[in-house]
């Protein structure tokens, strides 16, 4: 595989990470950030997610990509940067790759360097002849972009599968914010959103029968076991992933099977029978709902691609 060099901006130590879970694990509502799912084991695990006959929206922007890749591909123009925000390894990445016309740099950006450096040097090795300058940093706040050899036209923002639906609705828009400021002048959006629906879809998307999801979800207490030295017995604790109409988004928990401690860093942390700790949010949104925030963080919509069920949309949207 070919090497590539990574830009380093700052990422949270070890101790800051801990300090968040037992932070997490003191709160009213139990909870531990969805960013801890990506251990190497939950990294695979997502990727087999990926996989399931239940989980539509992989396959679906997928699919809604090459379907219209030339209209992307056109008004996303020539000589762009295209600057992702995640590491790149999809196929999403590789068909935009395999398209744009005369790509003047793409910039991945992911804060685990590990993922960031293997997904990169991937990319190098299949399209050689791109220039490819990966920066590793947390990707909500403001970064600084490399400076490539081919001075690019405008900045494309790329944000694909949804994961802007496992941020807040406030953190969302923040983050919308920090695109626009890395889009700069001129530049535009690339990103996928996953779109309300029929709650059964929605559930067994997230409720697969083969437990995968379940196995990713649980993953993230093994990791803390095995990183910080906790004792969560995962045998005594469950999967539960419901949607919740108010907000429109899928919750998933952890529900405590007995009432039990779990030692963390010198805490105690007690769990009655039936007690959950939250997970993850995924939000799903309604066109216009997604178009409101979009606006608000400076963006106007200029496309929108659905496929023909409108379980997901790919969403193309320039600085207003
Ligand atoms: C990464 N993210 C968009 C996924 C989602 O659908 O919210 C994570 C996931 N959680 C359970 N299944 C998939």
């Amino acid at each position: 595989m070919s090497k590539v060099a990574t830009a380093e901006v700052q990422t949270p130590s070890i101790s800051e990470d801990l300090a968040e879970i037992v932070e997490g694990l003191l709160l009213p509502q139990k909870t531990i950030s969805p960013k801890f799912f990506y251990d190497d084991i939950g990294s695979k695990l997502f990727d087999d997610i990926c996989e399931l006959p239940e989980y539509y929206p992989t396959r679906t922007e997928l699919a809604i990509m090459r379907d219209n890749i030339d209209e992307i591909v056109e008004l996303i123009g020539p000589r762009a940067s295209l600057i992702e925000f995640g590491s790149g390894s999809s196929l999403k990445t590789r068909t935009l790759l395999a398209h744009l016309r005369e790509l003047a740099v793409y910039v991945p950006v992911d804060i685990s360097r590990e993922h960031l450096q293997l997904a990169a040097s991937g990319i190098k090795t299949d399209f050689p002849e791109i220039e490819v300058l990966p920066v590793a940093a947390d990707f909500t706040q403001q970064f600084r972009l490399p400076n490539p050899k081919v001075m690019p036209l405008r900045n494309i923002v790329y944000f694909p599968g949804s994961t802007i639906g496992n941020f807040s609705v406030d953190a969302a828009l923040e983050l919308l914010k920090v695109m626009h400021h890395e889009a700069g002048k001129g530049g535009a959006m690339l990103i996928g959103v996953d779109l309300q629906k029929d709650v059964r879809i929605l559930e067994e998307a997230y409720n697969d029968a083969a437990g995968v999801t379940a196995e990713f979800n649980l993953n993230v207490l093994r990791r803390i076991n095995n990183e910080f030295g906790s004792d969560f017995d995962l045998q005594l604790f469950e999967h539960r992933a419901i949607y919740d109409y108010a907000h429109g988004r899928i919750e998933m928990y952890l529900d405590s099977l007995c009432e039990q401690t779990v030692s963390l860093a010198g805490e105690t942390i007690q769990f009655e029978q039936g007690e959950a700790i939250l997970t993850e949010h995924s939000h799903k949104y309604t066109m216009d709902g997604f178009a409101t925030m979009a606006k608000t963080a400076g963006f106007e919509i200029k496309k929108v691609w659905v496929d023909a069920e409108r379980l997901f949309s790919v969403q193309y949207c320039e600085r207003s």
